[in-house]
């Protein structure tokens, strides 16, 4: 299950990225918005609850830039949320950080790339080893934090 979400500036491209997993068979919790004027902390903090909770294996947040919604998912803890706006970060952002959300700026890419980075992103697997050792630091961190 992939949870997504956005706010007004992303409702056009995640109505695109919905109709592409859709069509491709996953299933998914749409968490809004519908289009409206919306605070993108509080659609970032819903989406990041259903992938910490384990309802959802991912998540895909979409505003203006990606960057309000990745600063606000990186604050639940578990959350290891990266803003990708090519190919390449997407496939290393799975390989090495184990990324759990992918966020994308709706203002700053394309639809047809958009889709592209979300296919990479949703089957590119975690290699493991020396990077889950690095992984492990940033949950220590969220341990730590006061
Ligand atoms: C909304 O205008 C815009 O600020 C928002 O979509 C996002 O880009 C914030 O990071």
């Amino acid at each position: 299950m992939i949870a997504i979400g956005c706010d007004h500036a992303g409702y056009d491209l995640k109505s695109d990225i919905i109709g592409h997993l859709s069509q491709k068979g996953y299933q998914i919790i749409d968490i809004g918005c519908n289009g409206e004027p919306t605070d993108y902390p509080a659609i970032a903090e819903m989406v990041a609850r259903e992938v910490t909770g384990g309802t959802c294996e991912k998540g895909i947040l979409i505003c203006g830039t990606g960057i309000g919604m990745s600063i606000a998912a990186n604050k639940i803890k578990g959350i290891r949320a990266a803003l990708c706006s090519e190919e390449y970060s997407a496939k290393y952002t799975r390989l090495h950080n184990d990324a759990n959300i992918l966020c994308m700026g709706a203002r700053t890419i394309g639809s047809g790339l958009a889709i592209e980075i979300v296919d990479i992103f949703l089957n590119t697997e975690f290699e493991g080893g020396r990077h889950q050792r690095r992984v492990d630091l940033i949950t220590d961190m969220e341990k730590s934090i006061i």
